[in-house]
């Protein structure tokens, strides 16, 4: 599946340390590909990185139908370059293709695509500790109608960002507010989708809770603002009383990777879990009779991030001291082992480019 790939003529200065900011460095190419009605996908090509044209009445602008994944690429200390489980993320891309009308893609073919263009910028996957190259694929819609109803036309484009750790300090733990004004999502809505709108409606609550110092918010349910959901940047795990819980996927809740790679680690170890409702009261109460003993997150940019703290209405819940727990510990060691090719990749995540 050879496809057209036109060099950049100079190449950008690479980070040369492991502070790299998250999501700010962008290689030296990116690919495109396009989509008309009637003609379905064509053109893939991996180009120069550089901005782009689009017509000021392209939908995207208007309506905000687009969609996105985020993925990783790994240096092993053997210089190979390895991805985790990225036919999930194809899989999901389409999940949120469907959800938002927006032509399914051939979920191999984009994958063949991502290998390509990471082969061509392999020199940018970094290699100091607690980095790694994520891989933005998005798709937005161009057609220049101000018709409220799906474009006739689109591009994928995907691009690359070496990265250090999502929130800043890394493995630390990280204060987080239980949002108790706005919402993220609703059963029926758009929360179960990798689309833009889900990630701007919670700008106004991620503002409030960095003025008073959160790293960002823990959602509730939109309807009875009782149920926990996720963080946004990623799904939300508690340990309580030697079991682990996080909240089942409702409809409005993103069905993460490493969620799932979590859930499938922790039956492995034996180690008690349960997908279920919980409520923030519930989770409270299990603080107070002293069983909350860990919490953390989990995505693909944040990996495992601990959290040490919890506001919730007035209320806090310090977790354990506050510092990282044993069990985010052990998996993030487990997964960012098996993503970096140190540990055994017994259940085939890891794909070599
Ligand atoms: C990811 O983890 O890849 C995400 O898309 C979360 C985003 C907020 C960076």
């Amino acid at each position: 599946m050879s496809i057209k790939i036109e060099k950049a003529e100079t190449m950008k200065q690479k980070p040369e340390s492991k502070e790299i900011p998250f999501g700010q460095v962008f290689t030296d190419h990116m690919f495109v590909m396009d989509y008309e009605e009637g003609k379905g996908w064509y053109d893939p090509r991996v180009i120069p990185y550089a901005p782009i044209t689009l017509d000021p009445a392209a939908m995207i602008f208007h309506y905000g139908q687009t969609v996105f994944e985020g993925m990783k690429a790994y240096r092993t200390k053997d210089g190979e370059t390895l991805m985790f489980r990225p036919d999930k993320n194809m899989e999901r891309l389409n999940k949120s293709n469907r959800r938002m009308s927006i032509p399914e893609i051939d979920e191999e073919r984009v994958l063949e695509y991502v290998k390509q263009l990471v082969e061509v910028d392999k020199e940018w996957v970094p290699e100091f500790e607690g980095t790694s190259l994520y891989i933005r694929p998005f798709i937005i819609s161009t057609e220049a109608n101000l018709a409220v109803a799906p474009s006739q036309s689109y591009k994928l484009m995907i691009i690359l960002s070496p990265v250090g750790p999502y929130f800043a300090g890394g493995m630390k733990p990280v204060r987080i507010k239980v949002e108790d004004e706005f919402t993220r999502a609703v059963k029926g809505g758009t929360g179960a989708a990798k689309t833009a709108g889900n990630y701007s409606a919670a700008y106004r609550a991620q503002a409030n809770a960095k003025k008073e110092g959160h790293a960002d918010v823990l959602w509730l349910d939109g309807v009875e603002k009782r149920y926990i959901e996720e963080v946004g940047s990623m799904n939300i795990f508690f340990k309580i009383d030697g079991k682990v819980i996080t909240p089942a996927l409702s409809g409005s809740i993103l069905e993460g990777v490493t969620r799932m790679s979590v859930l499938e680690l922790l039956k492995d170890w034996d180690i008690p879990v349960e997908e279920r409702k919980i409520s923030i009261a519930e989770l409270y109460q299990y603080y107070e009779e002293g069983k909350l003993e860990e919490a953390f997150g989990a995505g693909t940019a944040a990996v495992i991030s601990p959290v040490g703290r919890l506001d919730w209405l007035g209320n806090t819940m310090t977790i354990n001291g506050e510092e990282v727990g044993p069990l985010a510990k052990r998996l993030y060691d487990e997964i960012t082992g098996i993503q970096l090719g140190v540990r055994e990749d017994a259940k085939g995540w890891s794909v070599k480019i």
